[in-house]
């Protein structure tokens, strides 16, 4: 069986190179558990050197966004052929603290395909502000699902591509305000089946489909026991090294 996906997304976070060692001497100190899984750190980006150098045996490097262009002269952008240079393996692509900044589904589709075809695998999120009784969310997930794989077809090769749910409502608080178990499972399965809509069905149950959103210690096994995801983005909880550990630990089957 393909191993759990967890990636730590450290958004603009620590707040110095200084914190960042430190964090990943402690992080380091878990590494055969780590090894079980796949992890993936999404550091800043001044930090990717260090991060890497630290943490090669135990862990991936991902990106946070990714560069909507590729070539040419492109101040302020880092491109594929840098971060890639750097071992970038992974990018967070769609995370709503972007979209919220005006980053639309269009954008996404593109960075998307530029992603895959620069061999960076891409975790597009996505994910409601609120849910209502009526399940209207459900409508906004499939028509931001459809429009964020736009850029692909039922003949893309998908073999990189992870689909992260990150419901808005749910990012940055704790482990009771997460999705339960019940609403996610019937989540995964209505997102897997927009993606069987989209690209046929044998090829949809091969995405995995990770969640974020407050993950914790309480609720990191419930969550990939009962409900069909294959992994976890977690934010804020990855900086705390000994709660992330028993996150890792928790999903070690
Ligand atoms: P959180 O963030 O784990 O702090 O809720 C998840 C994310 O935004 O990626």
């Amino acid at each position: 069986m393909a191993k759990i996906i967890l990636v730590a997304n450290w958004k603009n976070h620590p707040t110095s190179l200084f914190e960042a060692k430190s964090l990943l001497k402690e992080l380091g100190k878990a590494k055969d558990t780590y090894k079980k899984l796949r992890l993936f750190i999404a550091p800043p980006l001044p930090y990717v050197e260090e991060v890497r150098l630290r943490s090669k045996s135990f862990s991936n490097l991902a990106s946070q966004d990714f560069p909507l262009v590729t070539s040419g002269s492109r101040t302020g952008l880092v491109t594929p052929d840098i971060l890639k240079s750097f071992g970038i393996k992974a990018a967070i692509i769609g995370h709503s603290e972007l979209r919220v900044l005006g980053e639309t589904n269009k954008m996404v589709a593109l960075k998307l395909k530029t992603a895959l075809t620069s061999g960076i695998s891409p975790f597009i999120c996505v994910g409601e502000k609120s849910r209502d009784q009526d399940g209207e969310h459900f409508n906004f997930l499939r028509h931001e699902l459809k429009l964020s794989l736009s850029t692909l077809s039922r003949r893309s090769d998908l073999s990189k591509l992870a689909i992260v749910y990150e419901p808005v409502w749910a990012i940055g608080k704790k482990a009771k305000d997460a999705a339960g178990p019940e609403e996610l499972t019937q989540t995964i399965i209505f997102i897997r089946k927009v993606l069987a809509d989209i690209f046929g069905r044998e090829k949809a149950l091969k995405i995995p489909i990770l969640y974020g959103g407050s993950v914790e210690p309480t609720n990191a096994k419930a969550l990939l026991a009962k409900t069909g995801v294959r992994g976890f983005l977690v934010g804020h909880v990855s900086l705390d090294v000994s709660a992330f550990k028993e996150i890792a630990r928790s999903l070690v089957i």
